[in-house]
């Protein structure tokens, strides 16, 4: 028997882990962590900081290291991500198979939250499908949009209002979302924004939200949005890889 925990490690910033993550890190007999190639290097460093820092001397938790298998870029692209959840899920049951031959527990150090557009908890049902018996838990984590809230120190929603979570290839696709008077994008590859009518819609966007490079621009659209860009651009030259997310408002 598997137990597999995802254990949500925040954004970037160490001091975010919580207890419950601490405790289910030092439980583990195997911690796996992604390598997702030199680009985007400081990721796997910030989880190598947390189990170095994080694991008591006592722990017996061993830490293995893995490449995490590319996405396909063809133009299909549920279909290319359906392919790459399964060869994800091939190497995590290859990895639990040669290191806990006779079951034991497994962490996942999961950035931000493994609810919040993330599909650790979807390739792990496929590891299910493969006849491994599993258990799965999840530590909650700080999420992306708690982390980009509490830098602009603003509310998520408006007084009474709901609040759309997209991501910008939809925005992109489809527009402003009807009846929604806030919207938080992730996973925009840059610029969705300039897809909608910018008058009237005030902008908190932040990139490394929690890190010490972390970057945050606000107010209204139609006179922040070039910055952005800008700004976007040349964070994204400088450290070779960038993550942001945004609040729109209607004001
Ligand atoms: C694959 S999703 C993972 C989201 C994560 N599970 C969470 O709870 O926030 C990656 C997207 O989350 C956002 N994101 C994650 N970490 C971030 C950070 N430190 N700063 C800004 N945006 C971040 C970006 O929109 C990025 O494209």
């Amino acid at each position: 028997m598997i137990s597999l925990s995802l254990i949500g490690i925040g954004t970037g910033n160490p001091e975010h882990v919580t207890l419950a993550a601490v405790r289910a890190l030092n439980e583990a007999d195997l911690i796996l962590l992604p390598r997702k190639g030199e680009a985007k290097s400081d990721l796997i460093d910030l989880r190598r900081l947390l189990c170095r820092d994080l694991l008591e001397a006592s722990s017996r938790t061993r830490v293995v290291e893995f490449d995490l298998p590319c996405r396909d870029a063809r133009a299909d692209y549920l279909g290319a991500v359906d392919d790459w959840h399964d060869a994800i899920a091939e190497v995590w049951a290859d990895l639990m198979a040669t290191h806990l031959p006779e079951g034991g527990r497994v962490g996942m150090l999961i950035w931000g939250d493994p609810s919040l557009y993330d599909s650790s908890l979807r390739i792990a049902e496929r590891l299910g499908d493969k006849g491994q018996a599993l258990e799965i838990r999840v530590e909650p984590g700080i999420t992306s949009l708690q982390a980009l809230t509490a830098a602009h120190c603003i509310p998520l929603n408006a007084l009474a209002e709901p609040v759309l979570i997209t991501t910008g290839r939809r925005l992109r696709e489809r527009g402003w979302p009807s009846d929604a008077e806030s919207v938080a994008v992730m996973l925009d590859s840059g610029g969705a924004f300039q897809a909608l009518p910018q008058e009237g819609l005030t902008v908190w966007w932040g990139a490394y939200l929690g890190m010490d490079k972390q970057c945050l621009i606000d107010g209204p659209l139609v006179d922040v949005a070039a910055t952005i860009l800008e700004r976007r651009a040349a964070l994204r030259e400088r450290h070779g890889w960038i993550m942001d997310v945004y609040l729109l408002r209607r004001m």
